[in-house]
């Protein structure tokens, strides 16, 4: 039951959020926190929704699919803690009348930094190279092995030129990485940097050294990274995913990898996380994070703030600023 609060709005936390972030919610509305983050299913969710107003949900939880169809009536808003939101149909919340939003903006610069780094790590080896040196196998090292691949100077294609997409061309920009990008279309060119435009992915690919897969998670988006994109792919590039698991297609992938065609890979999101395809723990050019994008305070204290500024322009009569409902 949420906590007893005149007038205030019912509002469920499906996980634990940043202090300053609960304080916030705690005296902004009757909420119901959990203070446990004891993971709850999707029947759980829905059973606590009832005496709900709206949902302050994440992209780590489970609802599967149809969960807003099976929604309480009470449930006018969902804030989803995340900037994608493929786990919630906004077809299906604009015919129940919910409004969705997300948190766009706020968590840019820590995705395209682990962008950064799961392209280093792939690329000069950090997940055998932090092996090596806790198994004490250092005195293996000679001056022509172990070895890692040039970052620098190399050619970087980004999938999707949205903020996050941006945000590592100008980072790669400081590696004197040319950059190569496929979107729906150009961004305005002062966002390009100067970044080549390709409106057709396979036409990027061959000049991919690296590969960032930057782009939302859509019906189009989809396996989009499959065994005929990576086919393009130069012979040795590397593959690095911070976005969704479900763009890169895993058996074209893991097959890539195990036969040599790409270099090494950087995977922060799966498909079906956090129960990755077990193969991939047994390669060794994989560099793999769990889902840590968005992870430090700063950020995520950020993203709870939006969705709380959401929540609380939504229950004032007002347009909340990331609504992505009609
Ligand atoms: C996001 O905000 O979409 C991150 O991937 C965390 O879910």
């Amino acid at each position: 039951m949420a906590s007893a609060g005149p007038d205030k709005p019912r509002i469920l936390v499906t996980r634990k959020m940043m202090p300053d972030v609960e304080r916030r919610i705690a005296g902004a509305f009757a909420a119901t926190l959990n203070p446990d983050d004891r993971k709850m299913g999707r029947d759980e969710i829905l059973d606590k929704a009832r005496q709900h107003d709206g949902l302050l949900l994440t992209s780590f939880d489970k609802l599967g699919p149809d969960f807003i169809p099976a929604l309480p009536a009470s449930i006018r808003i969902i804030a989803t803690h995340s900037v994608g939101y493929d786990h919630l149909s906004i077809p299906q919340a604009e015919a129940k009348g919910i409004a969705v939003t997300n948190t766009p903006g706020v968590l840019t610069d820590a995705t395209a930094d682990v962008a950064l780094l799961l392209m280093l790590g792939a690329a000069r080896g950090a997940s055998w190279g932090d092996r090596m040196v806790r198994e004490n196998r250092w005195g293996e090292t000679t001056l022509i092995s172990p070895m890692g691949h040039d970052v620098s100077g190399q050619r970087l294609g980004i999938l999707g030129m949205g903020r996050i997409g941006q945000a590592v061309a100008r980072r790669a920009r400081g590696f004197g990485m040319a950059i190569h990008y496929h979107a729906r279309r150009p961004v305005p060119a002062e966002e390009a940097l100067g970044a080549t435009f390709h409106a057709r992915f396979a036409d990027m690919l061959p000049h991919c050294d690296v590969l960032s897969v930057n782009c939302a998670s859509t019906p189009e988006t989809r396996g989009m990274v499959n065994a005929a994109a990576l086919a393009l792919l130069p012979q040795g590039a590397i593959v690095v995913n911070t976005a969704r698991g479900d763009i890169v297609d895993d058996d074209a992938l893991i097959a890539a990898l195990s036969s040599g065609r790409l270099a090494a890979a950087g995977l922060d999101v799966f498909r079906g996380e956090p129960d990755i395809d077990p193969r991939y723990r047994g390669l060794d050019n994989v560099f793999l994070l769990p889902h840590i994008g968005s992870a430090t305070p700063r950020t995520r204290s950020a993203m709870g703030h939006k969705c709380i500024d959401n929540l609380n322009a939504f229950f004032a009569g007002d347009r909340p600023p990331d609504l992505l409902t009609r």
